[in-house]
Protein backbone atom coordinates (compact mmCIF):
# COMPACT_ATOMS: atom_id res chain seq x y z
CA UNK A 1 0.00 0.00 0.00
CA UNK A 2 1.28 3.27 -0.96
CA UNK A 3 0.81 4.76 2.77
CA UNK A 4 3.41 2.16 3.67
CA UNK A 5 5.83 4.46 2.76
CA UNK A 6 4.73 6.91 5.74
CA UNK A 7 6.18 4.15 8.29
CA UNK A 8 9.12 5.79 10.61
CA UNK A 9 12.20 4.45 9.05
CA UNK A 10 13.53 3.72 5.55
CA UNK A 11 11.14 0.89 5.04
CA UNK A 12 7.93 -1.29 6.65
CA UNK A 13 8.95 -4.36 8.66
CA UNK A 14 8.12 -7.17 7.47
CA UNK A 15 5.56 -9.47 9.58
CA UNK A 16 6.42 -13.52 10.15
CA UNK A 17 3.42 -13.86 12.53
CA UNK A 18 1.56 -12.66 15.17
CA UNK A 19 0.08 -14.08 18.26
CA UNK A 20 -2.19 -11.97 21.07
CA UNK A 21 -0.24 -8.69 21.76
CA UNK A 22 2.95 -9.30 19.89
CA UNK A 23 4.17 -10.39 16.37
CA UNK A 24 7.48 -11.92 15.15
CA UNK A 25 8.90 -9.69 12.06
CA UNK A 26 10.90 -11.57 9.40
CA UNK A 27 14.35 -11.06 11.29
CA UNK A 28 12.66 -12.92 14.28
CA UNK A 29 12.43 -9.92 16.31
CA UNK A 30 9.67 -9.71 18.68
CA UNK A 31 7.31 -6.89 19.43
CA UNK A 32 4.69 -5.90 20.98
CA UNK A 33 2.09 -4.62 18.91
CA UNK A 34 0.41 -1.21 20.48
CA UNK A 35 -1.40 -0.60 16.37
CA UNK A 36 -3.49 -3.67 16.33
CA UNK A 37 -3.87 -3.15 12.56
CA UNK A 38 -5.00 0.13 13.40
CA UNK A 39 -8.10 -1.40 15.05
CA UNK A 40 -8.51 -4.33 12.74
CA UNK A 41 -6.61 -6.22 15.60
CA UNK A 42 -8.26 -4.82 18.69
CA UNK A 43 -8.68 -8.80 19.39
CA UNK A 44 -5.43 -9.35 19.65
CA UNK A 45 -4.04 -11.52 16.90
CA UNK A 46 -5.20 -14.58 15.95
CA UNK A 47 -8.24 -14.70 18.59
CA UNK A 48 -8.72 -18.52 19.37
CA UNK A 49 -12.42 -18.45 18.87
CA UNK A 50 -12.60 -16.83 15.27
CA UNK A 51 -9.39 -19.06 14.10
CA UNK A 52 -11.40 -22.13 14.84
CA UNK A 53 -14.98 -20.73 13.52
CA UNK A 54 -13.21 -18.98 10.21
CA UNK A 55 -11.15 -22.51 9.32
CA UNK A 56 -14.57 -24.65 10.13
CA UNK A 57 -16.22 -22.43 7.37
CA UNK A 58 -13.84 -22.68 5.53
CA UNK A 59 -14.20 -26.30 5.07
CA UNK A 60 -18.01 -25.43 4.60
CA UNK A 61 -17.60 -23.18 2.25
CA UNK A 62 -16.61 -19.46 2.50
CA UNK A 63 -19.60 -17.26 -0.17
CA UNK A 64 -22.46 -18.38 -1.40
CA UNK A 65 -24.99 -15.19 -2.31
CA UNK A 66 -27.54 -16.37 0.62
CA UNK A 67 -26.83 -15.82 3.75
CA UNK A 68 -26.02 -18.41 6.37
CA UNK A 69 -27.85 -18.85 9.71
CA UNK A 70 -24.64 -16.36 11.65
CA UNK A 71 -26.93 -13.60 9.69
CA UNK A 72 -29.39 -13.94 12.31
CA UNK A 73 -27.44 -14.63 15.39
CA UNK A 74 -25.34 -11.43 14.46
CA UNK A 75 -28.58 -9.83 13.55
CA UNK A 76 -30.09 -9.82 17.06
CA UNK A 77 -26.56 -9.55 18.57
CA UNK A 78 -25.49 -6.03 16.73
CA UNK A 79 -29.20 -5.09 17.43
CA UNK A 80 -28.92 -5.74 21.44
CA UNK A 81 -25.27 -4.18 21.04
CA UNK A 82 -26.52 -0.95 19.32
CA UNK A 83 -29.97 -0.28 19.73
CA UNK A 84 -30.91 -0.61 15.62
CA UNK A 85 -32.89 -3.25 14.73
CA UNK A 86 -32.03 -3.72 10.82
CA UNK A 87 -29.09 -4.51 9.99
CA UNK A 88 -26.67 -5.33 6.46
CA UNK A 89 -22.78 -6.94 5.78
CA UNK A 90 -20.17 -5.43 3.80
CA UNK A 91 -16.39 -5.67 3.71
CA UNK A 92 -15.21 -2.77 4.93
CA UNK A 93 -15.95 0.58 6.96
CA UNK A 94 -15.11 2.08 3.82
CA UNK A 95 -18.40 0.42 2.00
CA UNK A 96 -20.71 0.81 4.50
CA UNK A 97 -20.25 4.66 4.68
CA UNK A 98 -20.69 4.90 1.12
CA UNK A 99 -23.81 2.40 1.55
CA UNK A 100 -25.22 4.68 3.47
CA UNK A 101 -24.52 7.81 2.95
CA UNK A 102 -26.01 6.89 -1.00
CA UNK A 103 -29.38 5.65 1.04
CA UNK A 104 -29.17 8.81 3.00
CA UNK A 105 -29.26 11.08 -0.31
CA UNK A 106 -32.04 8.51 -1.91
CA UNK A 107 -34.39 8.80 1.06
CA UNK A 108 -34.09 12.16 1.49
CA UNK A 109 -33.53 13.50 -2.09
CA UNK A 110 -31.02 16.15 -0.65
CA UNK A 111 -27.97 15.85 -2.27
CA UNK A 112 -24.74 16.92 0.61
CA UNK A 113 -24.01 15.40 3.35
CA UNK A 114 -22.05 16.88 6.39
CA UNK A 115 -18.61 15.96 8.15
CA UNK A 116 -16.80 17.32 10.77
CA UNK A 117 -13.59 19.26 9.74
CA UNK A 118 -10.33 16.36 10.04
CA UNK A 119 -12.86 13.61 9.84
CA UNK A 120 -11.68 10.08 8.37
CA UNK A 121 -14.51 7.79 7.56
CA UNK A 122 -12.26 5.51 5.02
CA UNK A 123 -11.33 6.72 0.99
CA UNK A 124 -15.31 7.93 0.73
CA UNK A 125 -15.41 10.59 -1.91
CA UNK A 126 -17.41 12.77 -0.35
CA UNK A 127 -15.28 12.65 2.89
CA UNK A 128 -11.89 13.75 1.60
CA UNK A 129 -12.40 17.37 2.25
CA UNK A 130 -11.20 20.08 4.43
CA UNK A 131 -11.76 23.33 5.51
CA UNK A 132 -9.43 25.99 4.53
CA UNK A 133 -10.34 29.56 5.83
CA UNK A 134 -13.84 28.68 6.05
CA UNK A 135 -14.35 26.86 2.33
CA UNK A 136 -14.45 23.78 1.86
CA UNK A 137 -11.31 22.14 -0.46
CA UNK A 138 -10.15 18.74 -1.56
CA UNK A 139 -8.13 17.51 1.38
CA UNK A 140 -4.23 17.55 0.13
CA UNK A 141 -3.31 14.16 -0.75
CA UNK A 142 -7.12 13.74 -2.61
CA UNK A 143 -5.82 11.74 -5.60
CA UNK A 144 -8.42 12.88 -8.59
CA UNK A 145 -12.00 13.48 -6.85
CA UNK A 146 -14.81 13.00 -8.97
CA UNK A 147 -16.25 16.35 -8.57
CA UNK A 148 -15.34 19.40 -6.33
CA UNK A 149 -16.30 18.42 -2.71
CA UNK A 150 -17.56 21.15 -2.46
CA UNK A 151 -20.24 20.48 -4.43
CA UNK A 152 -20.86 17.27 -2.26
CA UNK A 153 -20.32 17.80 1.19
CA UNK A 154 -20.32 20.50 3.77
CA UNK A 155 -17.96 20.68 6.72
CA UNK A 156 -17.83 22.28 10.11
CA UNK A 157 -15.84 22.07 13.08
CA UNK A 158 -16.40 19.35 15.44
CA UNK A 159 -18.44 21.04 18.73
CA UNK A 160 -19.77 23.98 16.42
CA UNK A 161 -23.25 24.02 17.31
CA UNK A 162 -23.77 27.21 15.51
CA UNK A 163 -22.08 26.41 12.42
CA UNK A 164 -23.63 22.90 12.85
CA UNK A 165 -27.56 25.01 12.83
CA UNK A 166 -26.39 27.20 10.07
CA UNK A 167 -25.11 24.36 7.38
CA UNK A 168 -28.37 22.32 8.05
CA UNK A 169 -30.52 25.57 7.63
CA UNK A 170 -30.98 25.06 4.30
CA UNK A 171 -32.54 21.67 4.08
CA UNK A 172 -30.54 20.07 1.87
CA UNK A 173 -28.08 18.44 3.90
CA UNK A 174 -29.02 14.03 3.26
CA UNK A 175 -26.99 13.18 6.76
CA UNK A 176 -24.33 13.94 8.94
CA UNK A 177 -21.53 11.42 8.61
CA UNK A 178 -19.47 11.10 12.25
CA UNK A 179 -17.39 9.68 15.05
CA UNK A 180 -19.23 10.21 18.28
CA UNK A 181 -15.74 11.34 19.59
CA UNK A 182 -13.49 12.00 16.62
CA UNK A 183 -10.49 9.74 16.88
CA UNK A 184 -8.36 10.05 13.78
CA UNK A 185 -6.96 13.61 14.51
CA UNK A 186 -6.51 12.50 17.56
CA UNK A 187 -9.00 11.45 20.36
CA UNK A 188 -11.56 15.41 20.50
CA UNK A 189 -14.22 14.23 22.71
CA UNK A 190 -17.78 16.31 22.60
CA UNK A 191 -18.50 19.01 24.89
CA UNK A 192 -21.33 18.40 27.31
CA UNK A 193 -24.49 18.42 25.41
CA UNK A 194 -22.87 18.42 21.67
CA UNK A 195 -24.56 14.93 21.44
CA UNK A 196 -28.16 15.93 22.26
CA UNK A 197 -27.86 19.70 20.55
CA UNK A 198 -26.83 17.28 17.30
CA UNK A 199 -29.47 14.92 17.41
CA UNK A 200 -32.24 17.65 18.18
CA UNK A 201 -31.18 19.50 14.96
CA UNK A 202 -30.77 16.73 12.52
CA UNK A 203 -34.40 15.58 13.42
CA UNK A 204 -35.80 19.21 13.18
CA UNK A 205 -34.13 19.84 9.86
CA UNK A 206 -34.96 16.16 8.42
CA UNK A 207 -31.23 15.27 8.25
CA UNK A 208 -30.72 11.49 8.98
CA UNK A 209 -27.57 11.28 11.81
CA UNK A 210 -24.83 8.41 10.64
CA UNK A 211 -22.74 7.96 13.34
CA UNK A 212 -19.61 6.12 12.37
CA UNK A 213 -18.08 3.58 15.56
CA UNK A 214 -15.09 1.69 13.40
CA UNK A 215 -12.84 3.65 16.39
CA UNK A 216 -15.40 4.26 19.30
CA UNK A 217 -16.40 0.57 19.57
CA UNK A 218 -12.72 1.67 21.79
CA UNK A 219 -15.08 2.72 24.37
CA UNK A 220 -17.41 -0.72 24.95
CA UNK A 221 -19.15 -3.45 23.69
CA UNK A 222 -21.58 -0.96 22.41
CA UNK A 223 -19.44 1.85 21.41
CA UNK A 224 -20.26 5.28 22.69
CA UNK A 225 -23.67 4.96 21.11
CA UNK A 226 -25.11 2.59 23.96
CA UNK A 227 -22.44 3.78 26.74
CA UNK A 228 -23.86 7.58 26.18
CA UNK A 229 -27.66 6.04 25.10
CA UNK A 230 -27.26 7.92 21.70
CA UNK A 231 -29.72 7.19 18.74
CA UNK A 232 -28.58 7.43 15.38
CA UNK A 233 -30.56 6.76 12.59
CA UNK A 234 -27.62 4.18 10.89
CA UNK A 235 -24.62 3.05 12.64
CA UNK A 236 -22.03 1.93 11.06
CA UNK A 237 -18.86 -0.46 11.80
CA UNK A 238 -16.05 -2.25 10.23
CA UNK A 239 -12.37 -3.29 11.26
CA UNK A 240 -12.30 -5.29 14.89
CA UNK A 241 -15.67 -6.70 14.10
CA UNK A 242 -14.31 -9.97 12.54
CA UNK A 243 -11.01 -10.54 14.44
CA UNK A 244 -9.60 -9.14 11.27
CA UNK A 245 -11.50 -10.61 8.63
CA UNK A 246 -12.87 -8.00 6.25
CA UNK A 247 -15.97 -7.72 7.50
CA UNK A 248 -17.91 -4.78 8.70
CA UNK A 249 -21.61 -3.69 8.75
CA UNK A 250 -24.45 -1.04 9.00
CA UNK A 251 -27.85 -0.63 11.29
CA UNK A 252 -30.57 1.30 10.46
CA UNK A 253 -33.77 2.28 12.41
CA UNK A 254 -37.30 1.30 11.99
CA UNK A 255 -38.36 3.99 10.42
CA UNK A 256 -35.49 4.15 7.97
CA UNK A 257 -36.00 0.28 7.44
CA UNK A 258 -39.80 1.07 6.73
CA UNK A 259 -38.69 4.07 4.59
CA UNK A 260 -35.85 2.17 2.56
CA UNK A 261 -38.06 -1.28 2.00
CA UNK A 262 -41.21 0.68 0.61
CA UNK A 263 -38.81 2.50 -2.44
CA UNK A 264 -36.90 -1.00 -3.72
CA UNK A 265 -38.44 -2.80 -6.43
CA UNK A 266 -37.59 -6.26 -6.36
CA UNK A 267 -36.12 -6.23 -9.95
CA UNK A 268 -33.69 -3.43 -9.40
CA UNK A 269 -32.61 -4.39 -5.67
CA UNK A 270 -29.17 -5.31 -7.30
CA UNK A 271 -28.34 -2.50 -9.19
CA UNK A 272 -29.05 0.24 -6.13
CA UNK A 273 -25.25 0.70 -5.76
CA UNK A 274 -24.96 -1.07 -2.43
CA UNK A 275 -23.48 -4.17 -1.78
CA UNK A 276 -21.10 -6.21 -3.41
CA UNK A 277 -20.27 -10.04 -4.52
CA UNK A 278 -18.60 -10.62 -1.80
CA UNK A 279 -20.56 -8.46 0.93
CA UNK A 280 -22.13 -11.34 3.73
CA UNK A 281 -20.03 -13.67 2.72
CA UNK A 282 -20.45 -17.21 5.06
CA UNK A 283 -16.60 -16.65 6.12
CA UNK A 284 -16.93 -12.87 7.17
CA UNK A 285 -20.32 -13.64 9.33
CA UNK A 286 -18.51 -16.75 10.82
CA UNK A 287 -15.65 -14.46 12.05
CA UNK A 288 -17.88 -11.81 13.44
CA UNK A 289 -20.05 -14.09 15.02
CA UNK A 290 -17.17 -15.81 16.86
CA UNK A 291 -15.52 -12.25 17.47
CA UNK A 292 -18.81 -10.56 19.21
CA UNK A 293 -19.77 -13.87 21.16
CA UNK A 294 -16.49 -14.69 22.81
CA UNK A 295 -13.47 -12.51 22.27
CA UNK A 296 -15.00 -8.33 21.97
CA UNK A 297 -16.87 -9.44 25.39
CA UNK A 298 -17.84 -7.08 28.24
CA UNK A 299 -15.32 -9.37 30.10
CA UNK A 300 -12.54 -8.30 27.59
CA UNK A 301 -13.67 -4.45 28.17
CA UNK A 302 -13.44 -5.12 31.94
CA UNK A 303 -9.57 -6.22 31.42
CA UNK A 304 -8.75 -3.67 28.46
CA UNK A 305 -9.69 -0.57 29.72
CA UNK A 306 -8.26 -0.30 32.60
CA UNK A 307 -4.72 -1.54 31.07
CA UNK A 308 -5.86 1.58 28.82
CA UNK A 309 -5.86 3.76 32.12
CA UNK A 310 -2.48 2.00 33.17
CA UNK A 311 -0.52 3.28 29.62
CA UNK A 312 -2.22 6.68 30.12
CA UNK A 313 -1.57 6.98 33.55
CA UNK A 314 2.14 5.80 32.45
CA UNK A 315 2.67 8.29 30.09
CA UNK A 316 1.15 11.30 31.56
CA UNK A 317 3.57 10.49 34.99
CA UNK A 318 6.55 10.86 32.05
CA UNK A 319 5.03 14.38 30.70
CA UNK A 320 4.93 15.38 33.92
CA UNK A 321 8.42 14.26 35.49
CA UNK A 322 9.89 15.79 31.88
CA UNK A 323 7.67 18.94 32.06
CA UNK A 324 6.53 18.43 28.70
CA UNK A 325 3.63 20.56 27.06
CA UNK A 326 1.92 17.46 26.07
CA UNK A 327 -1.25 15.58 26.80
CA UNK A 328 -2.52 11.76 26.55
CA UNK A 329 -6.49 11.08 26.23
CA UNK A 330 -7.96 7.89 26.56
CA UNK A 331 -11.58 6.71 25.05
CA UNK A 332 -12.17 3.11 26.57
CA UNK A 333 -9.13 0.56 25.29
CA UNK A 334 -7.74 3.31 23.37
CA UNK A 335 -4.98 5.79 24.68
CA UNK A 336 -2.75 8.29 22.86
CA UNK A 337 -0.58 10.79 23.76
CA UNK A 338 -0.64 14.36 21.88
CA UNK A 339 1.82 17.07 21.61
CA UNK A 340 -0.57 20.16 23.04
CA UNK A 341 -0.87 20.77 27.14
CA UNK A 342 -4.86 20.09 26.47
CA UNK A 343 -7.37 18.57 25.22
CA UNK A 344 -8.41 19.76 21.56
CA UNK A 345 -11.76 21.02 21.34
CA UNK A 346 -12.12 20.19 17.54
CA UNK A 347 -10.36 18.94 14.71
CA UNK A 348 -8.03 22.49 13.74
CA UNK A 349 -6.55 22.67 17.55
CA UNK A 350 -6.00 18.91 17.00
CA UNK A 351 -4.44 19.17 13.52
CA UNK A 352 -2.00 22.21 14.27
CA UNK A 353 -0.32 20.40 16.65
CA UNK A 354 0.88 17.77 14.42
CA UNK A 355 4.81 17.75 14.30
CA UNK A 356 6.08 14.94 11.79
CA UNK A 357 9.47 14.91 12.71
CA UNK A 358 8.68 14.31 16.20
CA UNK A 359 6.31 12.15 15.79
CA UNK A 360 8.59 9.47 13.06
CA UNK A 361 10.92 9.96 16.05
CA UNK A 362 8.86 8.82 18.74
CA UNK A 363 7.67 6.14 16.27
CA UNK A 364 11.26 5.01 15.49
CA UNK A 365 12.49 5.20 18.91
CA UNK A 366 9.75 2.78 19.68
CA UNK A 367 9.96 0.28 17.39
CA UNK A 368 13.82 0.34 18.05
CA UNK A 369 13.05 -0.32 21.73
CA UNK A 370 10.49 -3.50 20.51
CA UNK A 371 7.49 -1.77 20.43
CA UNK A 372 4.75 -0.84 17.55
CA UNK A 373 2.50 1.94 17.96
CA UNK A 374 -0.35 2.96 15.41
CA UNK A 375 1.23 5.31 12.40
CA UNK A 376 0.64 8.62 11.68
CA UNK A 377 -0.46 9.37 15.39
CA UNK A 378 0.82 8.50 18.85
CA UNK A 379 -1.76 5.60 19.45
CA UNK A 380 -1.76 2.69 21.57
CA UNK A 381 -4.95 -0.01 21.55
CA UNK A 382 -5.00 -2.25 24.12
CA UNK A 383 -6.43 -5.70 23.54
CA UNK A 384 -7.92 -8.56 25.84
CA UNK A 385 -4.17 -9.99 25.48
CA UNK A 386 -2.29 -7.37 26.20
CA UNK A 387 -0.59 -7.98 29.88
CA UNK A 388 0.21 -5.59 32.79
CA UNK A 389 3.82 -6.00 31.80
CA UNK A 390 3.30 -5.23 28.17
CA UNK A 391 2.23 -1.51 29.28
CA UNK A 392 4.85 -1.05 31.63
CA UNK A 393 6.81 -1.60 29.13
CA UNK A 394 5.83 0.98 27.05
CA UNK A 395 5.88 3.48 30.32
CA UNK A 396 9.65 2.47 30.09
CA UNK A 397 10.27 2.84 26.46
CA UNK A 398 8.60 6.08 26.29
CA UNK A 399 10.58 7.64 29.31
CA UNK A 400 13.62 6.47 27.46
CA UNK A 401 12.32 8.21 24.53
CA UNK A 402 11.67 11.53 25.87
CA UNK A 403 14.75 11.43 27.89
CA UNK A 404 16.95 11.02 25.09
CA UNK A 405 15.08 13.69 23.32
CA UNK A 406 15.26 16.07 25.90
CA UNK A 407 18.85 15.36 26.90
C1 LIG B 1 -13.78 6.06 11.73
C2 LIG B 1 -13.42 5.26 10.54
N1 LIG B 1 -14.38 4.85 9.71
C3 LIG B 1 -14.11 4.10 8.62
C4 LIG B 1 -12.82 3.76 8.30
C5 LIG B 1 -12.53 2.94 7.07
O1 LIG B 1 -12.15 1.67 7.39
P1 LIG B 1 -11.60 0.72 6.21
O2 LIG B 1 -10.32 1.35 5.75
O3 LIG B 1 -11.42 -0.58 6.89
O4 LIG B 1 -12.64 0.71 5.15
C6 LIG B 1 -11.77 4.18 9.13
C7 LIG B 1 -10.37 3.82 8.81
O5 LIG B 1 -9.45 4.19 9.47
C8 LIG B 1 -12.09 4.94 10.27
O6 LIG B 1 -11.12 5.38 11.08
Amino acid sequence: MNWMVRWAGRFPLFVSEGAGAHFRDADGLDYLDLCLGDTGAMTGHAPAAAVEAVAAQARRGMTFMLPTEDAVWLGEELARRFGLPYWQATLTATDANRFAIRLARHLTGRPKILVFHWCYHGTVDETFVTLRNGTVEARPGNLGPPVDPAETTRVVEFNDLPALEAALAQNDVACVLAEPVMTNIGIVQPEPGFHAALREATRRTGTLLILDETHTISAGPGGCTRAWGLSPDVLTIGKPIAGGVPAAVYGVSSELARRIESGIRVDESDTGGIGGTLAGNALSLAAMRATLESVLTEEAYAKTIPLARRFAEGVAGVIAEQGLPWHVAQLGCRAEYWFRPTPPRNGSEAAAAIDPELDRYMHLAALNRGILMTPFHNMALVSPATTEADIDLHTRVFRESVEALAG
